[in-house]
């Protein structure tokens, strides 16, 4: 099993929304798939309610209840972890993780937030050997803005790869309302997972051959 967790303690940066479409899109490749939940908001549990019986399954775990719980023959688990969560919680997720997704917003707010948690997970000592990987993650970008500029000068000295950056879409919202994501629709969306979603699968994937794990 490859695990992912999606993590950053700044609120709204886009955990959520890329926990959940990351689990489609390794669902929809016919991966079986989990989904954990480590949020009071509960925002991942709520998008499993909305999804429709005919969409790629994604099995829901509540690990606000039953922290570490999973199930047998999982291939695939994204963990959505909530806002505010405190490095030593961190430290305790990365134990079932292989590697770490971080979103980060054009904002400089964001960037603060994110630039000081970085500094005090990089003592740990998976994350300062490198053997999971933070992938960071440019958020709601939008092109040819001072905002995304400023990002981008962000990202440049961040110190863990930056992975991809997501442009800013309605469709993301759009979608969740029916507990579906980008991946549910691939042919309407194949240019946004091409550009924008292909190598944050990639580099997850790449995790898959770097450490052996059987799936
Ligand atoms: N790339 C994007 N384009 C447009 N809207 C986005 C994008 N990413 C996230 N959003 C929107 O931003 C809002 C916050 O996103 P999301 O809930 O994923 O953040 P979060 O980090 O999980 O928040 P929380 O910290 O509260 O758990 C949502 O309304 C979501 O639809
Ligand atoms: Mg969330």
């Amino acid at each position: 099993m490859l695990s992912v967790l999606v993590a950053n303690p700044k609120g709204g940066c886009g955990k959520s929304t890329i926990a959940t479409n990351l689990a489609a899109a390794f669902a929809n490749s016919g991966l079986k798939t989990a989904l954990a939940d480590v949020d009071p908001q509960k925002s991942s549990l709520t998008w499993l309610n909305l999804r429709p019986e005919n969409a790629a399954k994604i099995e829901g775990l509540n690990w606000l209840k039953n922290e570490g719980e999973l199930t047998k023959g999982l291939h695939r688990l994204v963990i959505d972890v909530g806002a505010g969560i405190p490095k030593e919680h961190f430290d305790l997720l990365l134990k079932a993780a292989d590697l770490v997704v971080m979103p980060v917003l054009p904002s400089v707010f964001d960037e603060a937030t994110t630039g000081a948690f970085l500094e005090k997970v990089e003592t740990l000592k998976p994350i300062s050997k490198g053997t999971k990987p933070i992938a960071i993650v440019g958020n709601r970008m939008r092109a040819n803005t001072r905002a995304a500029a400023r990002l981008d000068a962000f990202l440049e000295d961040v110190g863990h790869p930056v992975v991809t950056r997501l442009s800013d879409r309605s469709a993301y919202s759009e979608m969740a309302s029916r507990g579906l994501s980008i991946f549910d629709r691939p042919g309407t969306h194949s240019a946004i997972i091409e550009s924008d979603w292909n190598p944050l699968v990639q580099f997850v994937e790449s995790q898959d051959w770097a450490y052996g794990i059987v799936t």
